[in-house]
């Protein structure tokens, strides 16, 4: 159970509105009391936060926004005190423009080893006024700068995948190599269990560096859509082989965890071979919409592709580049990851509805075999807020397209602790980077702590029934819903009034029965309550279950030792 932390909405301890790591330090606890293995930390290193941290402009310093080097020996002590491991974010693919590296390039000649580093290329057109290539920048705009060369004339281009503050390193030089081995080894010799591994799939770009038309619905991290000349090419590979290299001098169970948008379940399995990541993310999974079908076959799919190269399979629904998913499972229209959505979406949910579903997706997921991954906040059911004035957003996408995407700021709103507290308890000062809704407090920790029915709640109990029964290393086998679950108790929706048969169908289709170990879990995905057939004590469930009846869009698990055979 990996826990992600943002580190600049997780907790401020010095008042500037910005969270840092002693305010991460001084809430541990409450990570801690969760039941969770590992913290993975999002970039805390000196940077001139152009992309929140993503843009790095000294590998080996921690930004004075966050603290200092001490600042953080002092977490890692204190979370391993805690049995909690300490995961950091590696940025491969990019640098800050500030990097010494970048700035020396720009200074250095045409060609230069300077240079090298990065992919500086002359331009097209008469003059070379226009970019080496078609490619798009995932934040919108094109992927290409041009620069002022050092006697004042207009000069090359070079490549930014993001923001054009983050310029595109060049997995072609040897330097590079080089430096991220030594990055590697600063932070396994400062105690650090693993990283996770930003933008795994686009370190390498096609040499030939040809055109690419990536067409209207380009907002995505990658993955998509036709092979990109800059994702998924094979030569990355041996990149996270020599990382792997290095990890494996050290002693413990050091991690590399790959940020990886690939197009397949099957090519994703391809990056932690036995010698390349322990894992990757499953972002099949986190786009999968809330359906028995679609669910079932990318669990299957997941544990089948990963299993076949000896690695678990991992989950997860949130993180800080997507909308919270108590929020996105409801959504009634499109929305491609990295959009982000705002008060005019079309497709806005029924709040409570999102929710409710959104609990029940977690109820799934940590039941699931292999390592879930969860994102700070979601435990106390966050929504995505929607209505952040546009002044105030901050993320690159929003502005590098003039306003038409909002961007992944709704999923960055500082975290409430406190409900009566100035900034909800996230800042001493009342002061938050992003402002926080009037009615955060509602959702505050200490609102939760005590509740026995709030979402907090139903996250340790899941996490600690998941670590008692063992289910992170169970099997899964999948069970015929109809006999464990009874027939909707009334009409719904669409196929409301369907009956005999048809009804049948369609109520097998809105319905999951798996097991895992001793715990059998019903899944409810349907609007209407069912009864719950199976025997067995109820140990948990996403909603309340009166009379052993099971709501609509919810998940319960049983103690059932025996059960019906396999479907
Ligand atoms: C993926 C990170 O998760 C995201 O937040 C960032 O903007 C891009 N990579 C670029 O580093």
């Amino acid at each position: 159970m990996i826990y992600q932390i943002y580190p600049r909405s997780f907790a401020d301890g010095d008042g500037d509105g910005v969270g840092d790591l002693p305010g991460l330090t001084a809430r541990l606890d409450a990570v801690a009391e969760l039941g969770v293995d590992a913290l993975w930390l999002s970039p805390f290193m000196a940077s001139p936060q152009a992309d929140a941290g993503y843009d790095i402009a000294d590998y080996c310093a921690v930004d004075p926004l966050f603290g200092t080097l001490e600042d953080f020996d002092a977490l890692v002590a204190a979370a391993h005190a805690r049995g909690l491991r300490i995961i950091v974010d590696l940025v491969p693919n990019h640098c800050s423009a500030q990097h010494p590296w970048f700035r020396r390039a720009l200074a250095a000649a045409e060609g230069s080893a300077e240079r090298e580093r990065f992919h500086f290329r002359d331009g097209r057109g008469s003059d070379g006024e226009l970019p080496p290539t078609d490619w798009e920048s995932v934040f919108g705009g094109p992927a290409w700068t041009r620069i002022t060369e050092p006697d004042g004339r207009p000069g090359q281009w070079y490549l930014h995948l993001f923001d054009a503050s983050q310029p595109d390193f060049n997995w072609q030089s040897p330097a590079v190599w080089e430096e991220f081995r030594r990055i590697l080894r600063f932070w396994l010799d400062r105690g650090v269990d693993g990283f996770r591994v930003d933008v795994a799939h686009g370190l390498v770009k096609d040499p030939a560096f040809p055109d690419y038309r990536t067409g209207p619905a380009s907002g995505s991290m990658g993955g998509e859509g036709a092979p990109a000349p800059y994702w998924e090419q094979p030569g990355l590979h041996e990149i996270l082989r020599d990382w792997r290299r290095v990890l494996d001098e050290y002693d413990g169970d050091r991690a590399l965890c790959g940020e990886a948008w690939v197009s397949t379940i099957a090519k994703t399995a391809l990056w932690v071979r036995p010698d390349e990541m322990h894992q990757t993310f499953n972002f099949h999974y986190l786009e999968t919409p809330w359906r028995a079908e679609a669910l079932r076959e990318v669990i299957d799919d997941s544990l089948g592709a990963f299993s076949s190269v000896g690695a678990p399979s991992t989950w997860v629904l949130s993180n800080h580049d997507v909308v919270r998913h108590a929020t996105r499972l409801g959504l009634t229209a499109e929305n491609p990851q990295g959009e982000g959505i705002g008060p005019d979406f079309p497709g806005l949910p029924d709040p409570e509805q999102a929710l409710r579903r959104g609990r029940a997706a977690t109820a799934l997921m940590l039941a699931l075999p292999g390592s879930a991954y969860l994102y700070q906040g979601e435990e106390l059911g966050l929504p995505e807020v929607l209505d952040i004035p546009n002044d105030a957003r901050r993320d690159p996408t929003w502005f590098r397209t003039g306003g038409a995407r909002y961007g992944r700021d709704g999923c960055r709103v500082p975290l409430p602790w406190e409900a009566e507290t100035p900034a909800a308890g996230f800042s001493p000062s009342g002061r938050s980077w992003l402002p926080l809704p009037d009615d955060w407090g509602r959702h505050a920790r200490d609102r939760q702590q005590h509740d026995p029915d709030s979402t907090l709640s139903l996250y340790r109990r899941l996490l600690s029934l998941r670590r008692e029964h063992g289910l992170g290393t169970g099997r899964l086998r999948w069970l015929d819903p109809a006999g464990l679950l009874g027939p909707r108790q009334e009409p719904e929706r669409a196929d409301a009034g369907e009956g005999g048969e048809a009804g049948d169908a369609a109520a097998a289709r809105d319905a999951l029965a798996l097991q895992v170990g001793d715990v059998v879990v019903l899944a409810n995905l349907g609007a209407a309550p069912r009864p719950i057939r199976a025997a067995g004590e109820i140990l948990v469930a996403s909603a309340p279950t009166p009379g052993r009846m099971l709501g609509g869009d919810a998940v319960v698990w049983l103690d059932s030792p025996d059960v019906p055979e396999t479907r």
